[in-house]
């Protein structure tokens, strides 16, 4: 299959950082001499002492993963300090808000005096080095001080996705035992009001059962609504700084030492604390920030994504700021006050770099062009997208429509693991493929495996996995690092394995299929089936759950759930409501199912393994290839499964 391609734009072959020949002499010389490639690029942050040791990794054994181990830095003395004699005056931040009348710029020495006080704030209540902090924020700049305090002093933030349940913030804060949390009194998204303390409130309550204990919470006034308060526990953000000082020293940090956690969904149990520590994070976000955008000094820069998700870290916080960028901090949705509004905010700001996500890019596609048409967009120069594979219609549509065929569109593979883009075209270097995440970034070697583990060459399709470390990969898992190396290590001894399945073309152009283990990507959410059938056994009505992906025209992949009653219940329209309501309670909204199916049984074989093949044919509406049914221990449960599925149009 030969699919159509754009050859490079004039526009960004003539002046880009990065030309084709450049490319591939760099990654020639990043694989075949990694150490050598990194010793010079790991260069471009500032070290109080430089390392002289650059990969020590092994894939093998425990998995130890340390780059240039021997360096002292600082994440926020990289995103913040070292950029004030040149650029101090400049815009660190913009900020738009929900409302289209609102918006705020911070400069760099804004940026500094505002995360020094925090930073003093959170020494003053006995934040200590390696103390873990949970910030449950909306998209305000103060969730980025909070995350660029916390580098300074070297607490490691967990950030906790605003949209997360009291349940889900609870898990987290015990998880890292964390007895910091800063919050917000609302969130506002769409005009409407999100009750982030009340969250919290409940959250150190079922903290608290499990013997964790909140200390102190740091409240940010946004809304001004009325909030529940803990004399002594709570604080409010605006009192605090106003009574500290305006300096605070960055602490001199080990490359190695952790920078963040991030939670991230899995095939199996309970979402993974993802840990990051702080050099080779540092390096390789600010390094892709910049050539993967081909970014320029003086660019406005604007990534949708929250921060509550490791996108917002690498690409709206460390990475662009780390090169003294301008990032904008948008805090409404993509149809407030109205489908427009993208594009609008692309005017307002004069926008150069936009990164979004397939799954807007669709549903606005959907609104119909005029929303786009009435904006100028004239200062668009790279388009980026993430989260899922992209179809090629919203490609190309994203990029005649909203770029007017100008701005490539650069489709950047990679995942809250890797820390950074990992697959993925250089505007200036790549021709592109719609559809295609395109090839690999310097120093990433991608291979495909076929279920043997057997390494596939040339134009093949397989699974997905890394032969070599790189800076920004992850650590460890938070508290249990076998954890770590059975999920990522053990399925093809001595590789990353990445949970997904992949095609290499003709052209050794990578294509993204999505995942082959147990994940879905609901609107380029991560979510593991098992959190969401454990979400429904936890209700008292249901016996068994089995949850499976189904493609969905907007969000990629819809939630479809096969529940089984206890005995005596019956499944009605209430009840389905109900465990609706259930599930998001115990995770959130972002995991609300799309679809319920009573079943009074699920395809088992004989040795009870649920087969779940079958199910995500039923929910595709594809009951063509079930495949052999005769080792299921009840085959009639298949009949009942079709007869009243779901899904039908
Ligand atoms: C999974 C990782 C990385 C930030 C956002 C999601 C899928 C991500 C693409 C892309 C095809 C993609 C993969 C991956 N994915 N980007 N450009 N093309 N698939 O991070 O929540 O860790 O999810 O998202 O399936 O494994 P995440």
């Amino acid at each position: 299959m030969s699919a159509k391609t754009y050859p490079v734009a004039k526009s960004t072959r003539a002046n880009a950082q990065i030309d084709a020949e450049t490319y591939h002499k760099w990654y020639r010389e990043s694989i075949e001499n990694p150490d050598r490639f990194w010793d010079k690029h790991g260069m471009r942050i500032d070290w109080f002492k430089p390392y002289t040791k650059v990969k020590n990794t092994s894939f093998n054994g425990k998995v130890p993963i340390k780059w240039f181990e021997d360096g002292l830095t600082n994440a926020s003395y990289n995103c913040i300090d070292r950029h004030l004699k040149t650029r101090g005056n400049q815009v660190a931040i913009i900020f738009e808000g929900d409302n289209p009348y609102i918006d705020k710029k911070i400069t760099y020495n804004e940026l500094y005096e505002q995360v020094c006080r925090l930073a003093n704030v959170m020494k003053k209540h006995g934040v200590k080095k390696g103390d873990r902090v949970t910030i449950y924020m909306p998209m305000i700049p103060e969730a980025a001080y909070a995350m660029l305090a916390c580098s300074r002093i070297g607490a490691v933030h967990s950030v906790v996705f605003g949209g997360f349940s009291p349940e889900a913030v609870a898990g987290r804060i015990v998880d890292c035992q964390s007895s910091f949390v800063i919050t917000c009194d609302e969130g506002v998204r769409g005009g409407k009001p999100i009750p982030l303390k009340d969250n919290v409130d409940t959250a150190i309550h079922i903290a608290a059962r499990q013997h964790v204990q909140v200390k102190n919470v740091l409240v940010v006034r946004r809304t001004g609504g009325k909030v529940g308060w803990a004399p002594g526990r709570d604080h409010w953000y605006h009192q605090e700084l106003a009574s500290v000082k305006t300096e605070c020293p960055p602490v001199k940090m080990k490359a190695e030492d952790p920078l963040f956690i991030l939670y991230t969904s899995g095939s199996t149990g309970k979402p993974k604390g993802v840990l990051h520590t702080t050099g080779g994070y540092m390096v390789y976000t600010s390094m892709t920030h910049q050539y993967v955008f081909d970014y320029r000094p003086g660019d406005i820069y604007w990534c949708t994504a929250d921060v509550g998700w490791v996108t917002g870290h690498s690409y709206i916080v460390y990475g662009p700021l780390a090169n003294g960028a301008t990032t904008l901090m948008f805090e409404g949705v993509p149809n407030f006050p109205d489908q427009g509004r993208f594009w609008e905010v692309v005017d307002k700001h004069k926008v150069n770099i936009f990164y979004t996500a397939p799954t807007a890019i669709r549903s606005l596609m959907g609104a119909g062009d005029e929303f786009v048409k009435r904006s100028s967009r004239a200062s668009l120069r790279i388009l980026g997208t993430v989260g899922e594979p992209i179809n090629p219609e919203a490609w190309e549509w994203y990029y005649n429509v909203v770029g007017d065929g100008r701005c490539p569109v650069i489709d950047t593979w990679w995942q809250t693991e890797t820390g950074g883009h990992m697959i993925t075209p250089l505007p200036g270097a790549t021709a592109l493929k719609p559809g295609s995440a395109t090839l690999p970034f310097f120093g990433i070697k991608p291979q495909l495996v076929d279920a043997e583990g057997q390494v596939l060459d040339g134009p093949a399709d397989g699974n997905l996995v890394i032969a070599d470390s790189w800076p920004g990969q992850m650590r460890t898992v938070y508290g249990d690092h076998e954890r770590f190396v059975q999920t990522y290590f053990s399925t093809y001894k001595g590789k990353y394995f990445t949970g997904d399945g992949c095609r290499r073309d003709e052209d050794g152009y990578y294509w993204i299929t999505g995942r082959v283990d147990d994940v879905l990507n609901v609107s380029g959410h991560r979510m593991g089936t098992a959190e969401i059938e454990s979400a429904l056994v936890s209700h008292d009505a249901v016996s068994e759950a089995a949850v499976v992906g189904y493609p969905h025209d907007i969000k990629g992949q819809g939630i479809y759930c096969y529940v089984t009653l206890m005995a005596g219940q019956s499944g009605s329209e209430e009840l389905r409501k109900e465990l609706v309501a259930h599930v998001r309670k115990e995770i959130g909204p972002i995991a609300s199912p799309d679809k319920i199916q009573f079943a009074p049984g699920l395809p088992k074989t004989r040795s009870g393994k649920i087969m779940r093949r079958i199910l995500r044919k039923i929910a595709e509406d594809d009951f063509s290839a079930l495949g052999d049914t005769s080792t299921l221990a009840d085959p009639a449960v298949v009949e009942d499964l079709i007869a009243n599925r779901q899904n039908r149009q």
